[in-house]
C-alpha cells in the first residue's frame, strides 16, 4: 500500500507520517517512510539545487522539471521495489506538491503540470492522500517557533501559501476518493487519531 502527506509547511506532516508508521508496525505491517524532495545521490543534488541555493534565479519552469526528475528516480528505485516485497510506503509529499505548488503556486500553465506531474509517477498512484488542512497564519507561525533553517519556499510572501492551500483543497474536491482532508489545526495526538480512523476504514 501506498500513502502519501501534503499540506502547506508547517502543517505537521512529518510528525503524522511518523505516527501512522508506529501505528501500522504495531499492526505487522512493515512500514518504510520517505519524502520529497532528495531520496538518493541524484535526489540530494536536485534537492541542494531547488531549495537551498537560494542565490540561483531557476525559472519556474526549470523548478517543475527538477521535482519531476526527482521524482522519477524516487519511484523507480527507492518506492516500488519496496511496493513489490510487500511493504507500506508512506511518502512525505508527492506529485499532487508539484501540482499545486508549481501549477497553482507558480502559476504555470495547470494542464502541462499536470501531465509532466502524472508523468513523473510512472504510473504509481497513492492508495490514499492525507491532506494537513489548517490556515497558513497557523502553520507559517508553527514554522517560526522550530529552531530550523528555511528553504526557499518557507520564504515566499503569505499570498503564495495562501495560493498552496486553497489548490490542496480544489484539488481534493477534484479526487475525493483518493485525497482525504484532515483538520490539522488540533494537537498532533488529535489529529493523528483522525488518520487513523480513516486507516482502519481503508485496511
Ligand atoms: P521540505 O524542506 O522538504 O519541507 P516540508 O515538506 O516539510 O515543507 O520542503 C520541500 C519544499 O519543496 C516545500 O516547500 C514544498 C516544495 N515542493 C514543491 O514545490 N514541489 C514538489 O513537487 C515537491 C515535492 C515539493
Amino acid at each position: 500500500m501506498f500513502i502519501t502527506f501534503e499540506g502547506i509547511e508547517g502543517s505537521g506532516k512529518s510528525t503524522q507520517c511518523k505516527l501512522l508508521k508506529e501505528y501500522l508496525e504495531s499492526r505487522g505491517h512493515n512500514v518504510s517512510l520517505t519524502r520529497e524532495p532528495g531520496w538518493g545521490t541524484m535526489g540530494k543534488l536536485i534537492r541542494h539545487i531547488i531549495l537551498e541555493e537560494k542565490e540561483l534565479d531557476i525559472h519556474p519552469l526549470t523548478e517543475l522539471y527538477l521535482f519531476c526528475a526527482d521524482r522519477v528516480q524516487h519511484v523507480k528505485d527507492f518506492i516500488t521495489p519496496r511496493l513489490e516485497n510487500g511493504e507500506v510506503v508512506i511518502c512525505d509529499r508527492y506529485f499532487d506538491s508539484t501540482i499545486v505548488y508549481q501549477g497553482y503556486g507558480r502559476q504555470l500553465d495547470l494542464y502541462t503540470v499536470k501531465k509532466l506531474a502524472e508523468a513523473s509517477t510512472l504510473d504509481l498512484v497513492p492508495d490514499v492522500t492525507f491532506l494537513l488542512n489548517l490556515p497558513v497564519r497557523e502553520g507559517l507561525r508553527r514554522l517560526d517557533l522550530r529552531d530550523e533553517t528555511t528553504n526557499r519556499m518557507d520564504e515566499e510572501p503569505m499570498e503564495f501559501h495562501e495560493l498552496i492551500r486553497q489548490g490542496y483543497i480544489s484539488e481534493a474536491t477534484l479526487n475525493t476518493n483518493r485525497i482525504k482532508i484532515i483538520n490539522a489545526s488540533h494537537e498532533a495526538d488529535d489529529v493523528q487519531k483522525q488518520i487513523r480512523s480513516l486507516m482502519d476504514s481503508i485496511l
